[in-house]
């Protein structure tokens, strides 16, 4: 077992938020902030999370699942009360806490690895990392003394004019030697502007007793933002896309326009694919080498493969295999399954089918529950018919089947292997293979109807 954990500090409520959902559940790059920072604690190497919940925590709980270990705090009394909560789910681990909160999105895995690694070289007791902010507002300062020890560190509310200036600041990350946080934990009051316990506290404790507390000065102090309102959400949604935007491009991806072009930290593409203007790709969607994507296109939780076209389209929870051509104006519902070499046209909706290989659905078509084979022809118009008003039917086209125009298939239906439709027809049985079928009214020409309208 790893003797680094981390605990994440998220009960709080985010009060500058103004929001009815906890803090750390906001969306930056496509997941939740809280995510983002398991996320870097992972990379770091952390054998175990302990997240502190409190408001929204069943929210929290529901989102994160079983991937880390909890503990509530009831009431958000600061900082140092949340970590004293985690007590319980710490339990007998002795080695070194990390403790993160889960309001940094922005936070990088190899910056945790350079603090432990500090940490644990400088064999102390406790390590804050800090950074220089531009705007250091609202922050807490960081005191050192002449020699540069830090002695202490000061929140906004409590800081005095000469404090106030400086702007190197606490970012809210740490490591600890387990017992020696403990032992000060228990001797930090709530005697301050907030009337809060503060984590920071435990640094002056352990120092004035004679532990070793020392610090790692971080560069990059945008990787250290915590979010507190949604101004500074969006502040770190620019970030966190121009990085992406960013270790695209260096994968060897060409954006056209990264300026309204929209990647999920989540995002997969391969080398020599392009992406055209006011595209976004969302959660866990992964495209495939040497495609065109966009304009304006929107892909949520899609698999696309190799040499994919999709252009002014939509596609959600669907999988597109190589060398499949979409759009203009379609729409993969989830379960769209599409085949290699597949061509979907302009107004063309997919849901919870499967497309054989070769298979075309060129205009105008709406495929619900519907298994198609190879190489079939969906004529322009063709509808599934899948819904009944009560439950939902499947429709079997085969391999080598040709839809006319402007067909319905009833379902529950199969169009055999081979099997012609005539245009305009509506199919309510099988059709067997190698037959054509024709389902509507035969047309009557009346000879002489005009003339004797017009008398
Ligand atoms: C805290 C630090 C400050 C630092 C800043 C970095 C303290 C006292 N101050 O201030 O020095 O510069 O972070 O971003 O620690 N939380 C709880 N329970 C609580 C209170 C907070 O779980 O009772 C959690 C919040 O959900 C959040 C994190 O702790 O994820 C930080 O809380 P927040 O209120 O944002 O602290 P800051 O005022 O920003
Ligand atoms: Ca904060």
């Amino acid at each position: 077992m790893s003797d680094l954990m981390a605990v994440i500090l998220a009960a709080g409520k985010g009060t500058r938020m103004k929001s009815a959902l906890p803090k750390v559940l906001h969306q930056v790059g496509g997941r939740p902030m809280v995510q983002h920072v398991l996320h870097a604690a992972n990379e770091a190497g952390v054998g175990k999370n302990v997240v502190v919940i409190g408001f929204g925590a069943d929210s929290v709980r529901e989102y994160l699942g079983n991937q880390v270990e909890y503990a509530v705090q009831e009431q958000q009394l600061g900082t140092g009360h949340a970590m004293l909560q985690a007590k319980t789910a710490i339990g007998d681990f002795s080695g070194t806490i990390l403790v993160l909160c889960g309001d940094t999105p922005l936070l990088r895995g190899e910056t945790l690895k350079a603090l432990c690694q500090a940490h644990r070289h400088n064999q102390a007791a406790a390590t804050v990392l800090t950074v220089r902010m531009p705007d250091p507002t609202g922050y807490g300062r960081v005191i050192r003394d002449g020699q540069g020890q830090v002695l202490r560190i000061v929140e906004q509310k409590d800081a005095g004019p000469d404090e106030l200036s400086c702007d190197e600041i606490n970012t809210g990350i740490y490591c600890f030697q387990t017992e020696a946080l403990f032992s000060a934990l228990s001797q930090i009051t709530c005697e301050n502007q907030q009337g809060e316990y503060y984590l920071t506290d435990v640094l002056e404790i352990l120092g004035s007793g004679g532990n070793r507390v020392g610090a790692v000065l971080a560069e990059d102090y945008q990787e250290m933002l915590g979010i507190n309102s949604r101004a500074q959400l969006a502040e770190a949604e620019k970030i966190l896309r121009q990085r992406k935007l960013a270790e695209a491009m260096n994968n060897g991806v060409t954006i056209m326009d990264p300026a309204s072009t929209f990647i999920d930290a989540g995002v997969v593409i391969g080398a020599d694919t392009v992406i055209y203007p006011f595209t976004w790709l969302e959660g866990s969607t992964m495209v495939g080498r040497d495609c065109q994507i966009g304009p304006n296109t929107r892909l949520q939780n899609a698999v696309i493969g190799d040499s994919v076209t999709i252009h002014f389209s939509y596609g959600h929870d669907c999988r597109v295999a190589d060398h499949v051509t979409v759009g203009p104006y379609v729409h993969l519902r989830p379960g769209a399954d599409l085949g290699p070499n597949v061509k979907v046209g302009n107004f063309v909706e997919v849901k919870n089918s499967h497309v054989g290989a070769n298979s075309k659905l060129p205009h105008l078509s709406y495929i619900g529950d519907a298994d198609i084979g190879e190489r079939v022809n969906i004529g322009c118009g063709t509808i599934t018919v899948n819904y009944d008003g009560v439950k939902k039917y499947r429709t079997t086209i085969e391999d080598d089947a040709f839809v006319g125009c402007n067909s319905n298939l009833v379902a529950p239906v199969t169009v055999g292997e081979g099997a012609y439709v005539g245009a305009g027809s509506t199919i309510t049985k099988e059709v067997p293979a190698q037959t054509l079928a024709v389902a509507r009214a035969r047309q009557t020409n009346i000879t002489g109807w005009i003339d004797k309208r017009k008398k």
